[in-house]
């Protein structure tokens, strides 16, 4: 995984539970005060690593660490991919573009990059169906970036996950919704 994901999640785990605990889990992880580049990649088992550390320290659920963590991720990300984003898409085109031309831009920007393959589609003039398969099986992941985005574009949302992988499906299929803040 790239390394502005690791960055963000320092950022987050000093922000949540403090400097201290980032220096523990720079001794696990073997890291030190080393950090992360923002465009290179760093292996997947760090980034769970990290999470089981965070797991152990709270008694939280993975899902909801990596979920809240998604929201916090991404003015991060919009730091660094913002010229990927068409200033006039709507939080729903966002949605629906994320594929075809931000992960896509991700892509041929870092070659290294591997985003995750969605595909979205308009389930009502309000909603939209996200398909997302990855051998990460991080949908908690995009459930926080989607409320993340919700965030930033200023609107409410509902969200709903008909299907998913941590269920035995072989995808998991989530439904976004705008809804009155
Ligand atoms: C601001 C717009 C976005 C940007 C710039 C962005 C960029 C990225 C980048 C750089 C990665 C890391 C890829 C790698 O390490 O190889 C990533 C991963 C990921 N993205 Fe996005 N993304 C955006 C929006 C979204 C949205 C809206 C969703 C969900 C609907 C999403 C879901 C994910 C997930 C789940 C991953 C983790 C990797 C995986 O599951 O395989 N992203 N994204």
């Amino acid at each position: 995984m790239q390394g502005v994901i690791f960055d963000e999640l320092e950022k987050y785990i000093a922000k949540e539970l403090g400097p201290t605990a980032l220096t523990r889990i720079r001794s696990v992880t073997g890291r030190d005060d080393r950090g992360y580049e923002l465009g290179a990649t760093y292996p997947d088992n760090e980034l769970s690593t990290i999470v089981g550390v965070v797991v152990a320290e709270t008694g939280r659920q993975p899902q909801v660490i990596v979920e809240e963590f998604g929201e916090a991720l991404v003015p991060g990300l919009l730091e660094v991919y913002g010229f990927l984003i068409n200033p006039r898409w709507s939080f729903m085109d966002f949605l629906l573009h994320t594929e075809d031309v931000v992960h896509r831009g991700v892509r041929l920007n870092s070659l290294n990059a591997q985003p995750p393959a969605l595909q979205a589609e308009r389930a009502g003039s309000d909603s939209v169906a996200i398909t997302y398969r990855s051998k990460r099986a991080m949908c908690a992941l995009a459930k926080g970036i989607i409320r993340g985005a919700a965030t930033h574009y200023g609107v409410g949302v509902t969200i709903s996950e008909e299907r998913c992988m941590h269920r035995g499906d072989p995808e998991c299929v989530i439904t976004v919704s705008e809804a009155e803040v």
